[in-house]
């Protein structure tokens, strides 16, 4: 199984990736209706809004572009603050649509200072909207945004926000905090695939809408939003993504949005600390302002990194992100959102540091680099469940927080349960090698247990358990 460390798009629980099988159905008919309001409702409860978040059928730069045609017009004064790749991208966006660009640039790695866009704002009557990545995923960086929005509120221009990496992982109440435009893409923190494009606008926006004169047609959010009304889209929209969104919602309920937010940033917490005590420098000059959704790393002096990211990927099945536009090969970034199990950070960081010794890196010496935070409390991942009571993915099975890979019985489990589907599925009944559910429960308990070395022991368990099953000695329920 490949750990899929970058930083979208993510991995997705096995429960909601099986939506994407389910048949297609009228995509305007009463059925996809309650999925178009379930899923609109768990929008509004992510983003923390009142009135109805808008999902169009395209990838987060689509959402952008969304944004920027639908509350200004060609001429308009924006102020671009990038900090980053994405940055950079939402102002081509809407210099391409003909804005007229204030750009406020910094050194990637840092992050925008609020007091900053106050002094630019005063100094320029004319400024409409401020443009603003909430994270900037290329270096690994989370802007002030509750800071920013205040000097922007008080000045009374927009301001449109690309929180396509950091909304469902981090906060981002977009009422709360006085947003205007709010972007999101389906295939980051909300374990589903990339397809669609979230888009929220307040009621300044919706008024800004009315008077901006960029072209648009696919993109219309008002037409989007009166197709909303009566619970369609204006076009044919990408269904199974709805499928797995509807899915994805019931786990995210689940967990709730506490609960999530504070497995971000135990994510962020660990990764850092551990990438520090192997000696790395972090991209975030500032590590207040770093990301809980991807920590970008800077590759050691005179280290390839592409040739390690290329070992992680096919020696170790660990899929590390690079660096992007002016930071290609000197630096690396490991995702740490959505679904994923402390266990996958252990291992990519692991291989990691693996591989850096086998380039001959020097680590610094051991007194200087403190304790690996590797199982330590403060610093370890809650667990998230795939479903409640259904099938997990990760974790050793330690008291601790899962601190090593899926442990062997989730192994055989994951082995198991799409052939038992796959016998089922093909009229044969039951195969007698597939344990019933039940057994396995029984199989993790031991293996649990016991503790260390229990790969073994595990196996010992599965041989016994067919062997029973096999010969119906074990009294096992069908
Ligand atoms: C912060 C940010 N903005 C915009 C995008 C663009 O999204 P997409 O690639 O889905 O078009 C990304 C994607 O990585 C992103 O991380």
């Amino acid at each position: 199984m490949v750990n899929l460390r970058i930083p979208g798009p993510t991995p997705i629980p096995k429960d909601v990736l099986q939506t994407s099988a389910a048949p297609m159905m009228n995509h305007r008919g009463p059925e996809f209706a309650q999925i178009i309001r379930r899923v609109t409702d768990g929008l509004n409860w992510v983003f923390g809004t009142n009135s109805d978040v808008l999902s169009l059928t395209t990838s987060g730069t689509g959402g952008l572009e969304t944004a920027v045609v639908n509350t200004l017009s060609p001429g308009d004064k924006v102020l671009a603050c990038s900090i980053g790749s994405f940055g950079d991208r939402l102002r081509s966006i809407a210099k391409t649509y003909g804005a007229e660009i204030e750009s406020y640039a910094v050194e990637w790695g840092e992050a925008i200072d609020p007091a900053e866009v106050g002094r630019r704002l005063d100094a320029d009557k004319d400024i409409k909207a401020v443009m603003v990545t909430h994270n900037e995923t290329s270096t690994g960086v989370t802007n002030p945004l509750e800071a920013i929005a205040k000097e922007v509120r008080s000045r009374d221009r927009l301001i449109i926000v690309d929180a396509v990496s950091s909304m469902s992982s981090v906060p981002c109440p977009a009422e709360r905090w006085g947003l205007d435009v709010v972007v999101s893409g389906s295939q980051k923190g909300w374990m589903v695939p990339p397809g669609l494009a979230f888009v929220w606008l307040s009621e300044r926006a919706w008024a800004a809408n009315a008077e901006a004169k960029m072209p648009r047609f696919y993109f219309d959010a008002a037409k989007t939003r009166d197709s909303l009304e009566k619970l369609q889209n204006p076009w044919t929209p990408a269904m199974t993504v709805y499928y797995s969104m509807d899915k994805a919602f019931e786990l995210m309920r689940a967990e709730g949005l506490e609960g999530i937010f504070t497995r971000h940033e135990a994510a962020g917490n660990y990764t850092r600390e551990r990438v520090k005590s192997l000696g790395l420098k972090l991209v975030p000059v500032d590590e207040r302002y770093a990301s809980n959704t991807v920590t970008a790393i800077w590759w050691p002096e005179g280290v390839d990194g592409k040739a390690i990211s290329k070992k992680a990927r096919e020696e170790h099945g660990v899929v590390l992100g690079g660096g992007q536009g002016k930071l290609e090969g000197k630096i690396f970034r490991i995702g740490h959102l959505g679904y994923f199990q402390h266990s996958d950070l252990v291992e990519a960081l692991d291989v990691v540091e693996k591989l850096l010794a086998e380039a001959r890196y020097p680590p610094r010496p051991l007194s200087q680099r403190g304790q690996p935070p590797r199982c330590h409390r403060r610093t370890a991942v809650p667990r998230i469940e795939s479903s409640p009571g259904g099938e997990r993915r990760g974790g050793c099975g330690s008291r601790a927080y899962g601190c090593r890979r899926p442990a062997p019985f989730e192994r055989v489990q994951n082995a198991i349960v799409p052939l038992h589907e796959r016998t089922q599925a093909s009229g044969l009944g039951r195969s007698p090698f597939v344990l019933p559910w039940d057994g396995l429960q029984r199989l993790t308990i031991p293996a649990r247990t016991l503790g260390g070395n229990f790969r073994r022991i595990a196996r010992l368990w599965y041989v016994r358990l067919v062997y029973l099953r096999r010969t119906n000695a074990g009294g096992f329920p069908e």
